[in-house]
């Protein structure tokens, strides 16, 4: 029997859990097209939710995907967009090609067409074309939906991957100055780097300031995955008392991906029934599998930057920047604590809700815990 716990892919069916709330919220952006911005740090489930989203919302709506996860360039957004946007409408090479022709009659991007059916289209773009009329591809959305007589969703992954591009900021420009005439396609833009992120979309002096809804996606409750992973195990006829899920959630700190990850080891290594034992095995197969990973993480950050770490991890009544954690803890100056605090939020280590900062990953927190401090 496979393992009902799966990790590092966009999750669906009975791996995925909960999210009731966003789940709402975006279904009724993509109904009253408004465009929304999802933000988490990595692995937090945003992919996840938004294909669940557009599968439950997918009747008489099309749904465009464009994952920015390889393009680096304006061009090679131009070239994607158009791909994916004329893809999610048409199911006809011929249709696909006729729509282009009048709608793209200034850009004429050239398509590459293979002989079979298994490999993908490709666009070619004449690039002085492009940077005279770009404005014909960014409103391709809203001319199909016109011609379709449907919604389109167009949903931008790893958006923060723009900040590669020679000029974000005029990017950011063109694509807002475009979209917010558009009156049948809505945007769903989602990416980690939340602070990088937030500085796109929450910045009045920023092009996409107010261009529509910003969620922080949250991690997933203890009373969500708690019955997710026993029933997990019942249904694959093994069994785990309801403690010891509290303990995988709580040790993994409701993080999604590493609460799966956990589950699926501990069930690897269960035949019947979860004792202690397979789960303190389970955590130090765990540290193993990540920890090549985490030795190179550890040789990128500075003294003073695993000094503010420990500090994380240790008691410190007063604070971070308290008189007493910085000397004992050594920290320097509280302006250098500042310093040290923004750079981990930049290389997205550490994140802070109101006043608690606190390590992202909590394998890694554990790791430096176990191995190092
Ligand atoms: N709703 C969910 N229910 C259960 N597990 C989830 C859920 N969402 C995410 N996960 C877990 O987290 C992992 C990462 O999810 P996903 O790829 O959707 O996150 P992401 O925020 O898009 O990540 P990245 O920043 O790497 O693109 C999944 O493989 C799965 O293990
Ligand atoms: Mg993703």
């Amino acid at each position: 029997m496979n393992s009902p716990f799966q990790y590092g892919k966009v999750v669906e069916g009975d791996a995925f859990t909960n999210r009731k709330k966003e789940l709402k919220w975006l279904l009724s952006n993509f109904d009253n097209n408004i465009n929304t911005t999802l933000l988490s740090p990595r692995r937090w489930g945003k992919s996840s939710l938004v294909r669940r989203a557009a599968k439950t919302a997918a009747n008489g709506k099309i749904f465009c995907f464009i994952d920015l996860y390889n393009v680096r360039n304006e061009t090679e957004f131009y070239s994607l967009y158009i791909k994916q946007v004329l893809k999610a409408s048409y199911g006809k090479t011929q249709e696909l090609l006729s729509a282009a022709k009048t709608i793209l009659s200034k850009i004429k991007p050239k398509f590459t067409i293979p002989i079979d059916s298994k490999t993908d289209f490709q666009v070619q773009l004449d690039l002085d074309i492009v940077k005279q009329s770009y404005d014909e591809i960014l409103n391709l959305p809203e001319k199909l939906s016109q011609k379709k007589k449907k919604k389109i969703i167009v949903c931008i992954d790893e958006f923060q991957n723009i900040e590669y591009f020679d000029d974000p900021l005029l990017f950011q420009k063109r694509l807002r100055s475009a979209w917010q005439y558009h009156k049948n396609a809505a945007y769903c833009i989602y990416g980690s780097k939340k602070h990088m992120m937030m500085n796109l979309f929450d910045n009045p002096s920023m092009p996409f300031y107010k261009f529509g809804d910003v969620i922080y996606l949250d991690k997933i409750s203890e009373e969500d995955f708690v019955p997710f992973i026993i029933k997990n195990f019942n249904i694959t006829n093994k069994k785990i008392d309801t403690e010891f899920a509290k303990q995988i959630v709580k040790l993994m700190d409701c993080h999604p991906y590493y609460v799966q990850q956990l589950s699926h080891i501990i069930w690897i290594n269960t035949v019947i029934k979860v004792t202690q034992d397979i789960i303190d095995k389970s955590i130090e197969n765990l540290l193993e599998q990540n920890s090549s990973l985490y030795e190179n993480e550890y040789e990128d950050i500075s003294n003073s930057q695993i000094n503010f770490l420990k500090a994380i991890m240790g008691d410190n009544n007063g604070g971070l920047s308290s008189m007493e954690t910085i000397k004992k803890y050594n920290l320097g100056t509280s302006a250098n604590v500042a310093k040290i605090k923004s750079a981990l939020l930049r290389k997205e280590l550490i994140d802070t809700r109101g006043s608690r900062v606190f390590i992202l990953d909590p394998v890694f927190a554990l790791w430096l815990k176990r191995r190092i401090i």
